[in-house]
């Protein structure tokens, strides 16, 4: 029960970060200086010595307490909402843990500044988008996923007639449409990025 309530205060704690930082990732549809000044100003924030280490040791505690919770749980997979929200779980701690060693390794390994170019070496250079582009989109939707099924499960009540299945269905909806747009303003309308030189070693040059 008290791994329970940890996993949730952690994922609170999270989404937090999470929603400011998508919505960082959006507003990339607006260009690639809005997308670097947007994050220049969050980061006063999320940069700020005691804030990144609440949000890193949370990091740590949703992934580490979402493992036990899987492993401790006797019914698995029992229906859809379930169902997504153990696989988009598992997915969300794998792609946190290198999601976030990569970002860390940029800074103090690499020396970069892991800003937007940092971000989409990857996913604007093939072959490395094969891997990238289905990496960063999941992320999104399994972020979404868990939110949703969370939701069927502590929601008991239909909005405007719209009962919670179909509550959590939009929200999962939601997730698959932020992550097409997220995708399309981090290549440039799909047109691709064109990446400093600083960054080659993102994309093996
Ligand atoms: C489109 C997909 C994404 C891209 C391109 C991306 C890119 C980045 C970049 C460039 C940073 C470094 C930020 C900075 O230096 O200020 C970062 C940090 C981070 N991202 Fe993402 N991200 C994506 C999606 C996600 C998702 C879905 C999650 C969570 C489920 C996430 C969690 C984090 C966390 C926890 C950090 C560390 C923050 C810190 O302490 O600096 N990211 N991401």
């Amino acid at each position: 029960m008290r791994i329970k309530r940890l996993h949730f205060i952690s994922g609170i704690t999270i989404s937090i970060f999470i929603a400011l930082h998508l919505l960082n990732h959006l507003s990339s549809i607006f260009g690639i200086e809005y997308h670097i000044d947007l994050m220049d100003r969050l980061r006063l924030i999320y940069r700020n010595v005691w804030i990144e280490t609440i949000l890193l040791l949370a990091v740590l505690i949703q992934i580490f307490s979402g493992i036990k919770l899987f492993l401790s749980t006797r019914k698995k997979g029992v229906g859809f909402y379930r169902k997504l929200q153990i696989w988009s779980g598992l997915y969300l701690a794998f792609f946190l843990i290198i999601h976030v060693t990569a970002v860390l390794v940029g800074r103090y390994i690499l020396d970069l500044d892991t800003n937007f170019y940092f971000g989409v070496a990857g996913l604007n250079t093939f072959p490395f988008n094969l891997f990238f582009i289905p990496y960063y989109s999941v992320a999104i939707i399994a972020f979404f996923g868990h939110v949703a099924a969370i939701h069927a499960q502590k929601m008991k009540k239909s909005i405007f007639g719209i009962s919670v299945n179909h509550q959590s269905m939009i929200i999962l909806c939601i997730g698959i449409f932020v992550s097409i747009l997220v995708l399309y303003g981090l290549t440039n309308g799909f047109a691709g990025v064109e990446i400093p030189e600083e960054y080659n070693i993102m994309i093996g040059k």
